[in-house]
């Protein structure tokens, strides 16, 4: 068979709708809004906004979260075309098997766990950190081995080495488990969170204003020069080259709005709602990003943020220079863990959704497209890859987790720009819910976007990246070309 076999369409919906792997219809487009704020907002804001101002752009992070929303924006756009065009689960892997063919697919269904899998063990690494500092707020702590990976040491006197960052696993089991009990649950407890979380960003937009120090904005571009992290990874620090790099990084805290993609098999009016789930979703965090990073890099230095402000971020800013307000150090503490979980939730989730369709097309086994009889969740594929995320959180940094999980969507936001550009050449018949206005030109320039976010991510990234393919093409070669169902069940004429 062709590498560059395509699933037709009809086949794609009829065997979405056939057999005893179905999931049911819930959500409507305030559900899908909800899943996507509450895929998010989390530790790209509240973890990652602090590197990239420490060690790639200063207060330019600002502008590196516009360049970042303006690549998501265009790959938004793509993004709600193929979901309104193909209604069932399995986000952007599903849409390119229909367009680029079974190689291409597979690429983008692998490449997608660096952004659902890896990208829930940067968020348990956050979750780890924050709770710390809840700990230390009634005089307790999880001792430093014990809350970090091998690589992390303490510096100073008798340096202590990580060992397994115990916290985070944890916390990716217990979700794993509530995942397991099913959808419906997680959608209504998300909700809850979606306001608390939204409500944090405001309470520090509000409050931090009037702490901003102009000093801390002085100069808003810093000189182009460069930095050297602790792992020994020297990456440009200021500068355009600063404010592409920062936008790689913070990119992950736009990583999810896609995950509302995945849920298109149980929504009730997909065509409807999709475009409107990820639109709205990534509007409102666009705005409130901008904004909260203006005023957290204001109020505390670059110098805070590479020493002691570089876990538990915001915690420390407000901590340190928002005197009366310890109160609101404590409240964003207590409640992003609750923010946290939610994006974990939905990270896990959009991932097993990806493999239960990789499953049932044959790419990856059965195992992962077993549903439970009761909970009809694919509940077997919760607990394989709660031991997979659990291995990156455990013992991988949060950086390095963090990159590889923007460069990782990056790509396969790319892929997808390419992907609703060729189906629209190849196959207008199709009816679509949601066009892309000014196709070619929107695709071209998420492509551009998300192509610069890549280039400042830098080589280490570009290495990490290719690996991770590299193993991809293994397996494909090994194992899931041979089991495709386009092989084992070609369609008849
Ligand atoms: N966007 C999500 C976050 O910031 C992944 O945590």
């Amino acid at each position: 068979m062709s590498l560059f076999a395509t699933k037709s369409l009809a086949r794609i919906i009829r065997e979405s709708e056939e057999g005893e792997h179905q999931l049911k219809r819930t959500l409507g487009a305030w559900h899908l809004i909800a899943l996507g704020i509450g895929a998010i907002i989390g530790a790209g804001l509240f973890v990652r906004t602090a590197a990239a101002i420490a060690e790639r752009a200063g207060a330019s992070v600002t502008l590196a979260f516009i360049v970042a929303g303006i690549g998501c924006a265009f790959a938004g756009l793509c993004y709600a075309e193929f979901a309104s065009m193909i209604p069932i689960a399995g986000s952007a892997y599903t849409y390119s098997y229909a367009t680029m063919g079974e190689l291409v697919a597979w690429i983008i269904g692998w490449d997608l766990v660096l952004e659902y899998a890896v990208g829930a063990a940067t968020v348990a690494i956050a979750w780890s950190e924050y709770f710390n500092k809840v700990l230390e707020f009634v005089g307790l702590n999880v001792p430093y081995q014990w809350c970090h990976s091998p690589w992390e040491s303490l510096q100073g006197a008798g340096a202590i080495h990580g060992i397994m960052n115990v916290p985070a696993i944890v916390i990716l089991l217990i979700l794993s488990i509530l995942l397991a009990r099913g959808t419906q649950e997680s959608a209504f407890v998300n909700s809850l969170i979606v306001i608390t979380k939204v409500t944090i960003v405001l309470m520090v937009i509000f409050i931090g204003w009037g702490f901003m120090n102009p000093a801390n904005h002085t100069p808003y571009i810093p000189e182009p020069t460069t930095f050297t992290t602790s792992e020994g990874i020297t990456h440009p620090f200021g500068g355009i080259m600063g404010i592409l790099g920062a936008a790689g990084v913070v990119f992950f805290a736009f990583i999810g709005f896609d995950a509302v993609s995945t849920a298109a098999q149980e929504t009730i009016n997909p065509k409807r709602d999709m475009p409107i789930g990820i639109l709205g979703s990534l509007v409102v965090c666009t705005l409130l990003y901008v904004v909260f990073s203006h005023v957290l890099s204001g109020v505390a230095t670059v110098e805070d943020f590479r020493t002691a402000g570089k876990e538990a971020s915001v915690a420390f800013a407000i901590t340190k220079y928002m005197t009366g307000y310890a109160w609101l150090a404590k409240f964003v503490t207590v409640a992003i863990l609750g923010g946290f979980s939610s994006v974990i939730l939905v990270m896990l989730m959009g991932q097993s959704r990806v493999f239960f369709s990789m499953s049932k097309d044959g790419l990856v086994p059965a195992i992962f497209s077993d549903v439970h009889p009761k909970y009809k969740t694919p509940y077997k594929s919760n607990m394989l890859f709660f031991f997979l995320t659990a291995a990156f959180a455990g013992f991988i940094p949060g950086d390095i987790v963090g990159e590889m999980t923007s460069i990782g969507t990056l790509f396969a936001f790319m892929l997808v720009c390419a992907g609703v550009w060729i189906m629209r050449v190849r196959r207008p018949d199709i009816a679509r819910g949601f066009t892309v206005p000014a196709l070619p030109v929107v695709a071209v320039l998420g492509i551009f976007v998300c192509g610069s976010m890549v280039y400042g991510l830098g080589w280490t990234n570009w290495l990490r990246l290719l690996v991770w393919l590299l193993i991809g093409f293994v397996i494909y070669f090994g194992y899931s070309r041979t089991h495709s169902r386009l092989v084992t069940h070609p369609e008849k004429p």
